[in-house]
């Protein structure tokens, strides 16, 4: 299935490291995060777990939950989270998904057959609190993910989910927004208290909002 974003992610039912999870239950009212890798007992992988694990606080500050799958058994989970606790210096805080069947990973589009035919690549899905996906990156088994972009998006997509902003290039919180093109120059001052920048009529800046 060909995931889009703005669809619906759908529901699933999976044996995890943290037991047994019904997607949607598992997630609440939260926004989450699904991401996948390769193969267990790999190196970039255990980097990338370890990295985000450390990185628990900055997405329980974002109100995310984040959930990891690969198409290992969960019996390999559990050793190799030894290893990565072991070798990263942290502690696994999130649950990975023993998916064996690929009955999610099909679901989710994660298998590349001309990648891979056996391995899942490293996808990542940001699902906001009513389901619906915000953000997919698919990155090839070769590159490890840089996890504070995905913290960043994050960022953006909540902000803009809250005010009539965007983000521009290279934007990271505390910086200046632009305004959305939907709203007219006239309902700015009122929209934005704290100011703005016209530099075109369709290029205005402001203080982030929030
Ligand atoms: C890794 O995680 O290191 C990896 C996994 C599959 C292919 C290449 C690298």
């Amino acid at each position: 299935m060909t995931l889009r974003l703005g669809d619906i992610a759908p529901d699933f039912k999976a044996e995890s490291t943290a037991g047994p999870i019904s997607f949607y239950d598992w997630l609440g009212k939260s926004w989450g995060v699904l991401f996948s890798h390769p193969a267990d007992y790999t190196p970039v992988c255990t980097t990338e777990l370890g990295t985000v694990a450390k990185l628990k606080s900055e997405f329980d500050k974002r109100n995310v939950k984040v959930i990891a799958l690969s198409i290992d058994p969960l019996s390999s989970h559990e050793g190799w989270v030894k290893d990565i606790n072991e070798t990263q210096h942290t502690t696994v805080n999130f649950p990975i998904i023993a998916d064996s069947d690929y009955k999610i990973a099909n679901l989710y589009d994660m298998v590349h057959p001309n990648a891979s035919d056996r391995f899942t690549v490293r996808s990542v899905f940001v699902i906001d609190p009513d389901k619906k996906v915000k953000l997919i990156i698919i990155y090839p088994a070769s590159t490890g993910r840089n996890f504070n972009e995905l913290l960043r998006v994050i960022d953006s997509l909540q902000l803009t989910a809250q005010y009539s902003v965007a983000t521009p290039a290279n934007w990271k919180t505390g910086e200046d927004v632009v305004i959305a093109p939907s709203v007219k120059t006239e309902d700015v001052p009122a929209l934005f208290p704290k100011g703005f920048t016209l530099i075109k009529p369709y290029l205005r800046t402001t203080p982030q909002p929030n």
